[in-house]
């Protein structure tokens, strides 16, 4: 059944592909990318407040999880990565380095792009800690669920503590998706008897 956000959604994502229809912008899916394109998408995290610095070769690992991009005559006008984090024998991906050109920016491309790797990554665990309210709105339209941080494994937390994702409740909230909220139980549960090993 379709809920109130979903329908939300779905017109705001109609209206950004219309928008790129429009401004002749394509979105594709891509493990490839020029080694010159990576170094200027690294530069870019590296120069940019919001964004976690991601080096070439962090950018490579990140491009085997496959990524999307906004491109128009060659060049790339928009982009999102999946990250990695590998916990006990589960991987849980998170969205990162996402950006939209100034030129293409409030026009939801950037909820179009998330929504695609959100889609992409919907039989796996993705994750989303974000600051800010405007993202907790775009991860609830995004199908995601708010959860607390005694609701997942301490090995999980202390994987994305390393990373510097700190245990800062009032300053993030987290997000899973449906089918880590549907696995949560097992993934604690699986987790905890490998910390007793
Ligand atoms: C964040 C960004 C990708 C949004 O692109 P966009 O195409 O304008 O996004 P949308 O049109 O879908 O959404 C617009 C609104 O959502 C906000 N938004 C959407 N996704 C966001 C995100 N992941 N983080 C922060 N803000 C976000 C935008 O800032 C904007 O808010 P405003 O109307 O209050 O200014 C773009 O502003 C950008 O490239 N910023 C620089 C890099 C950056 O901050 N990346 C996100 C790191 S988490």
């Amino acid at each position: 059944m379709e809920t109130v956000l979903d329908v939300e959604k779905n017109i705001i994502i109609e209206e950004a592909k219309a928008y790129c229809e429009l401004q002749g912008l394509q979105v594709v899916f891509t493990h490839d990318i020029t080694h010159a394109q990576l170094q200027i998408i690294s530069e870019r995290t590296k120069n940019q407040a919001a964004m976690y610095h991601a080096n070439v070769g962090m950018l490579l690992d990140r491009l085997k999880n496959g990524c999307y991009l906004i491109v128009k005559d060659g060049e790339i006008f928009g982009h999102i990565f999946a990250h990695k984090h590998v916990v006990g024998k589960f991987s849980v991906y998170e969205r990162s380095s996402l950006w939209v050109h100034e030129q293409y920016r409030n026009n939801n491309l950037g909820l179009l792009l998330m929504d695609l790797l959100t889609k992409h990554f919907n039989k796996n665990f993705l994750i989303s800690i974000a600051q800010g309210a405007t993202v907790h709105h775009n991860n609830e339209l995004l199908g995601m669920k708010y959860i607390t941080l005694k609701d997942l494994s301490p090995v999980l937390i202390e994987v994305l503590e390393k990373l510097g994702k700190l245990r800062d409740e009032l300053k993030y909230k987290y997000y899973v998706n449906a089918y880590f909220e549907s696995k949560i139980g097992q993934f604690n549960k699986i987790l905890k008897t490998k910390i007793v090993e």
